[in-house]
């Protein structure tokens, strides 16, 4: 077999690894489960499946279309929000074209490029922060798309308002801006920006959000894009009809409305954070403060021998080198005993 040469250089990808019987604080999930309404209209939907699922995703995007103001033909679903990227580079990535995001950010960005035969450059981080400005200079007349988390995964960070407003009246009308949101529900920050009334003033914005996270529907995959028509058509040319199954659309619907599970999963992941960094100050341990669901720390032992130990032990975290460091791990934030055990367990480690 022949493999397309952009192939080549793709390693496939290592997700958060289970083990049975531990506590998974790998892949920031909700430590509270699924939305009850989600669950309930899952349920009342069981009898139903032998039908094809609505490839349109109607009732949800009427859900979504009311919540944010925006009209129906500003949304597309995805199978999970991974599935959107994939839609992007499908959209606008070829041979010869770049990408640009920022190094230790999300891994599907370089992935989706690379898939479809375009490159991606990286700008420097400042603080471990994206850093919009070195970003600036990296853009070409080759480059397609731009990719910002906000806040990022792994690290946390989040660019403000103002630095957004700066870069965007800094790009050409012809790159594509991915905001990447999936976190945007566990922000509390005053100063991160308000991406919606910026989708209906310039046509190259997307925002990406997820139901995986704040809405606890990881295993179903479910996340979406809001942008502008022109966006939103282009990405269509490149989905599959039924993409998202008829489980996750209604979970999806039920979720969006569960304001309850929302703010309940709110105050576990504050209470929760403020008692990580508390931990990790009384271990004087280095860590990013966070805006979303899971905290980066350095815990100055090479991070892939203490995320094997802790999963012996009974715990899974993410060891995730970042810049030159190999001692970086990333905790979701868990629920009050998940996260004392956490503790527990790195306090025995790096006592030894
Ligand atoms: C920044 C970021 N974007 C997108 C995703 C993917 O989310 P989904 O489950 O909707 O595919 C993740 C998942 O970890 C993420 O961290």
């Amino acid at each position: 077999m022949r493999l397309r040469k952009n192939l080549e250089k793709i390693t496939p990808y290592i997700a958060g690894k289970l083990k049975k019987g531990a506590i998974k604080l790998a892949s920031n999930e909700n430590p509270l489960g699924s939305s009850p309404k989600a669950l309930q209209n899952i349920k009342e939907y069981l009898d139903r499946i032998h039908i094809y699922p609505d490839a349109q995703c109607t009732t949800l995007k009427e859900k979504l279309a009311e919540k944010y103001g925006v009209t129906e033909d500003m949304l597309i679903i995805g199978n999970g929000s991974d599935e959107i990227l994939l839609f992007v580079a499908g959209a606008y990535i070829e041979p010869g074209r770049n990408a640009v995001t920022s190094v230790a950010t999300f891994s599907e960005y370089t992935f989706a490029t690379n898939l479809f035969g375009g490159s991606m450059k990286y700008g420097e981080m400042t603080d471990l922060r994206f850093d919009l400005n070195n970003i600036l200079h990296l853009l070409d007349e080759q480059t397609q798309v731009i990719y910002i988390a906000n806040p990022n995964n792994p690290t946390g960070t989040y660019v403000t308002q103002s630095e957004l407003m700066h870069f965007i009246g800094n790009v050409p009308d012809y790159m594509l801006i991915v905001i990447d949101e999936a976190y945007v529900e566990f922000v509390t920050e005053d100063d991160f920006p308000d991406t919606l009334p910026l989708i209906k003033k310039h046509e190259n914005i997307l925002v990406l959000r997820t139901f995986s996270k704040m809405y606890g529907l990881a295993g179903l995959r479910v996340g979406y894009g809001i942008g502008s028509p022109k966006v939103i058509s282009d990405l269509h040319k490149t989905k599959e009809p039924f993409n998202v199954n008829s489980i996750a659309q209604v979970a999806a619907i039920g979720a969006i409305g569960d304001h309850e599970f929302v703010n309940k999963t709110l105050q576990v992941t504050r209470t929760g954070k403020e008692y990580l960094y508390n931990e990790f100050d009384k271990m004087h341990l280095e860590y990013w403060k966070s805006a979303a669901n899971f905290v980066l720390v350095r815990i100055g032992m090479d991070a892939q021998e203490a995320f094997k130990i802790l999963m012996d032990r009974g715990v899974t975290i993410r060891p995730l080198p970042v810049l030159n460091y190999t001692d970086t791990i990333r905790v979701t934030v868990g629920t009050r005993e998940q996260n004392e055990l956490f503790i527990r367990l790195l306090k025995e480690l790096l006592e030894k």
